[in-house]
């Protein structure tokens, strides 16, 4: 067996929306969501298993992590220890490649990067649309980071594991960047997880909310189908705007939003009104990212530059799935 794994894995960022689950052990989502996987954005893992080890450690850029943070791994690492029918603990060690500015790190990047590590560390061999279904138990998004381009997180049905995984759509070679305006890197107040639970339990506009996501994913994989970037772009922002309504309606209401993200949209609408197509999109924190052409890319960031400083600006191309990474 071999037991050690070097996996990277990108960030992704959902165009159509996962925010909601109807099984929380197993991570499964109320609706099916579609990602855009970027390169700018990565976390390294490597996973040693050893005998000599007698509990799991963490490392995340080179810090050991408390005992709470090295449990979740743990939990997580079970999944597979289960599967390969071993009890062999574990050494992690992570780097997350963000940006300081960007305040992305990413869960999703996190759990698919440790699921390709530790599959490989375990011996296990499973392929991506089952290793897909392992990631998803560390992080719902995290499902969709295990290939590039543009990916399709299916809901599944009922409460069947196996029938909730990651398809890859289309590899998004045709002129497709994004750009992210970082407006804060504070750690976000209201983690996904709570704020997604906190708007299923009690917001009214939830079950509009999973009609649309469900319509628009229909939509979108009809625009992706017909290169139609306009199409595209219209569905990611209408769909975002959406999520950020439905959670509105949540006992206490949500909002992840501040002052900068509203400025950023109107700044980018503006720049759509001068016939350069980009559409935002955003996430459960305040920052906003700005799907357009990659040839237009540089262009956008020149005339965001009157409103955001440099650093704030962060291009990206699209992303490549899990690669496994050999000893440096
Ligand atoms: C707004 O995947 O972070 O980014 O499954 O509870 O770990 P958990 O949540 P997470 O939620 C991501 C929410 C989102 C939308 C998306 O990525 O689809």
């Amino acid at each position: 067996m071999n037991n050690i794994g070097i996996v990277r894995a990108h960030t992704n960022i959902a165009l159509i929306k996962y925010w909601g689950k109807r099984n929380n052990k197993l991570f499964l989502p109320m609706n099916s969501s579609l990602s855009l996987t970027l390169d700018a954005f990565y976390t390294d893992t490597k996973v040693t298993l050893s005998d000599t080890y007698d509990k799991d450690s963490f490392y995340l850029d080179n810090v050991k992590q408390d005992a709470n943070e090295t449990e979740k791994i743990t939990n997580f690492l079970n999944l597979f220890r289960e599967a390969a029918n071993i009890k062999t603990k574990a050494k992690i060690e992570s780097y997350n490649h963000v940006p300081t500015a960007a305040g992305l790190a990413s869960s999703a990047s996190a759990f698919a990067a440790l699921a390709g590590a530790m599959n490989i560390a375990a011996g296990l061999n499973l392929d991506k649309q089952t290793l897909s279904t392992f990631a998803r138990r560390g992080s719902g998004s995290a499902t969709r980071s295990i290939y590039g381009g543009l990916v399709e997180w299916t809901m599944g049905y009922n409460d069947v594991s196996d029938s909730s995984f990651a398809i890859p759509v289309d590899n998004a070679d045709w002129n497709i960047g994004m750009l992210v305006i970082a407006i804060n890197k504070q750690q976000k107040k209201l983690s996904s997880r709570i704020g997604m639970q906190q708007t299923v339990d009690t917001s009214p506009f939830y079950p509009a909310w999973v009609k649309c996501a469900k319509n628009d994913l229909t939509a979108i994989k009809k625009a992706i189908a017909d290169k139609d970037f306009i199409a595209m772009g219209e569905i990611t922002e209408a769909n975002g705007m959406k999520m950020h309504g439905t959670m509105l309606g949540a006992v206490p209401p949500i909002s992840y939003w501040e002052p900068d993200s509203v400025k950023a949209i109107q700044k980018v609408k503006d720049i759509r009104d001068m016939g350069i197509p980009c559409y935002v999109t955003m996430d459960a924190g305040p920052n906003v990212k700005v799907l357009c052409r990659q040839t237009y890319i540089e262009k956008i960031r020149d005339l965001l530059l009157t409103e955001f400083k440099p650093e704030q600006l962060i291009s990206s191309r699209v992303g490549s799935g899990i690669i496994e990474l050999s000893e440096a």
